[in-house]
């Protein structure tokens, strides 16, 4: 039957409400509760040895793949290849039969998506599909699917699929990791447990609303933004700008922090607001003075940060939200959702059709 909106104004602050639930979900299927450590379905292949990974998707789901390819990296010491599936497909990189391929999507229908799965099973990739349909056309060429558990997910702008495919994406990296032996049983109860802390943390996120829609006044003014984060954030600020743009029509661009300097900081003024994504993590000092530097040229800082990193944002933020400090491997899986409460309080102050903006569809079938 047809699915409701439970009381809520829109689908999509319905499925942003859904991120704890989802999550939890999602963990449930990969991690057994008794040994406390991931378990993947069985594959027709060793992660222990692919000499490197592939990632490949559109929009969203791309983002998600970033993110993973930072813990990918760092984790389980994996080297890594990413491109959106429309570059991709038409790039004819020279791969080691063997390779993994990750092709992240909602819908498993996505043309990109798919024809950059099928360019790589020609090269002998072995294709693992991170999916929430999972009876979809990309599902039935994968090798390996991975489902997203997010239940459906109607409102074009990605929420709660999103959160999935990271949590999926972070399990995917606890396995390979321990397959590859980079990471011993202690450092992967630490990460599990992580995991297993999540859904609670993310149900924290919605006591932070008002905070969100004071931020979202200052935005719905804005006729463009910035979003800024580093390293494992950077993804995050632009899952954050692409939410923007999908559902307020206002203009907005992502750049890792550090790289502002480098052209960027010459847009600052009163009028461009810059979201920062900014939790206590390695890269916390680097990024604060980054927004230093864009505070310096008169730039008005939206931050979201961590209990751990309150005081000192405080003393240069405009305003700020600040979430729970969780561990740095599932922060960006935290920080996401209230970036896209942000966009999605914008565009009901804009009143547009948040649910179904212009020139969009759910899942792009053709090219
Ligand atoms: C996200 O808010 C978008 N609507 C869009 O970027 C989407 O993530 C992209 O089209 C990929 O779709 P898929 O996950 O179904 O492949």
């Amino acid at each position: 039957g047809a699915i409701g909106k439970d009381g809520y104004r829109h689908y999509m602050e319905k499925e942003l409400h859904e991120h704890p639930l989802v999550i939890g979900q999602t963990l449930q299927r990969l991690v057994d509760p008794a040994s406390r450590t991931v378990v993947l379905p069985d594959m027709p292949f060793d992660l222990a040895s692919v000499p490197r990974a592939v990632i490949t998707a559109c929009g969203s789901a791309f983002y998600a793949g970033m993110i993973g390819r930072y813990w990918l990296e760092d984790i389980a010491r994996l080297p890594v290849d990413i491109d959106v599936a429309s570059e991709m497909r038409y790039r004819n990189p020279p791969l080691t039969s063997g390779s993994l391929g990750v092709l992240v999507s909602q819908s498993g229908e996505t043309a990109d998506t798919l024809a950059a799965l099928r360019s790589l099973r020609e090269k002998a990739v072995h294709i693992l599909s991170i999916l929430n349909v999972e009876q979809s056309t990309m599902a039935r060429e994968s090798a390996v699917v991975l489902g997203t558990v997010a239940g459906p997910e109607i409102s074009v702008a990605s929420t709660k699929a999103f959160t999935a495919q990271l949590t999926v994406l972070a399990c995917l990296t606890i396995a390979t990791a321990r397959a590859r032996g980079t990471l011993d049983t202690a450092g992967e109860e630490a990460l599990v447990a992580a995991l297993l802390d999540l859904p609670s943390r993310a149900a924290d996120v919605f006591t932070s609303g008002d905070a969100i829609r004071r931020m979202a006044r200052v935005v719905a003014e804005a006729r463009d933004v910035l979003y800024l984060g580093r390293g494992s954030m950077f993804p995050v600020a632009m899952e954050g700008a692409l939410k923007l743009k999908e559902i307020s029509y206002i203009h907005a661009e992502a750049y890792a922090a550090g790289e502002m300097k480098h052209g960027p900081i010459s847009l600052i003024d009163r009028t461009v607001p810059i979201v920062a994504s900014a939790p206590y993590t390695p890269l916390f000092d680097k990024t604060l003075s980054n927004l230093q530097e864009a505070k310096a040229r008169g730039g008005r800082l939206l931050v979201f940060t961590d209990t751990k990193g309150a005081d000192r944002v405080s003393a240069i933020a405009e305003d700020m939200v600040v979430l729970p400090h969780v561990h740095d491997f599932v922060a960006p899986i935290l920080q996401t959702i209230p970036v896209q409460m942000l966009a999605y309080e914008v565009a009901v102050l804009k009143g547009t059709d948040v649910d179904q903006p212009r020139n969009l569809a759910k899942s792009v079938t053709v090219e």
